[in-house]
């Protein structure tokens, strides 16, 4: 069964709120979803696994902690998943960072598919998919969907902003799959909007519209 994880750290709900504002520009925007990606990558990699390693600092040698085992992938899903890789590759700058695109038909609100781009060895690696926003959850099914089909196993999906039906509908397609939110807000809207929400996450990343 996934573990849905909502982070509710301060820094983080403050960061949010400014994300949220309307009045807030692409610039700022963009300086703070790096930020709280940052701040929630912390959260995410809780459970990576650690090796002694022998240390000489300038006094003695010493037994110390370094991260062993499988090697990170940092996969967002385009545009608007984007935002959040640097902030995570800032915590983990030997991560590969693979590439889905994926966009929701207006009408019908299902994902399309132009763009898949993974590292070779993706099936070995540690896996963290990104995307600001989960609203019905297709895209990220669909795009947690393809990358099982090239072998990946350990998946983990951050998103800043979920409705509670896309955190259901992505709980019963993946159930191997970890879940970190910043927020879980009240529900959809009837063009497939969270609400409260952020508005259009690639838009207003990317200045478009
Ligand atoms: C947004 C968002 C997610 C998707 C979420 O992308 O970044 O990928 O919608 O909606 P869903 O959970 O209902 O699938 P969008 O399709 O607007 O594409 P963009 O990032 O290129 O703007
Ligand atoms: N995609 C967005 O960018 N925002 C939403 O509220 C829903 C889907």
């Amino acid at each position: 069964m996934s573990r849905v994880t909502q982070i509710t750290h301060p820094l983080i709900m403050h960061k949010l709120a400014l994300i949220r504002d309307k009045n807030t520009g692409s610039k700022d925007f963009r300086e703070l979803v790096a930020e709280v990606s940052m701040l929630m990558a912390y959260e995410v990699t809780r459970d990576m696994q650690l090796e002694t390693v022998e240390i000489e600092t300038p006094i003695c040698k010493t037994n110390c902690k370094m991260l062993s085992g499988k090697k990170v992938a940092i996969v967002p899903i385009l545009r608007a998943g984007l935002g959040m890789v640097e902030g995570v590759a800032k915590l983990i700058p030997a991560a590969k960072i693979g590439h889905i695109g994926l966009y929701r038909d207006e009408e019908t609100l299902q994902p399309v598919e132009y763009f898949c781009k993974l590292p070779q060895d993706i099936e070995e690696r540690y896996i963290i998919v990104t995307d600001p926003m989960l609203a019905t959850g297709g895209s990220a099914i669909d795009a947690i969907q393809l990358l099982k089909k090239k072998g990946a196993k350990n998946i983990k999906f951050m998103c800043l902003i979920a409705a509670p039906e896309g955190v259901e509908a992505l709980k019963a397609a993946h159930p191997d799959v970890d879940v970190y939110i910043g927020s879980i807000d009240e529900k959809l809207n009837e063009n497939g909007y969270i609400v409260p929400g952020l508005g259009d996450a690639g838009d207003r990343l990317f200045g478009t519209k």
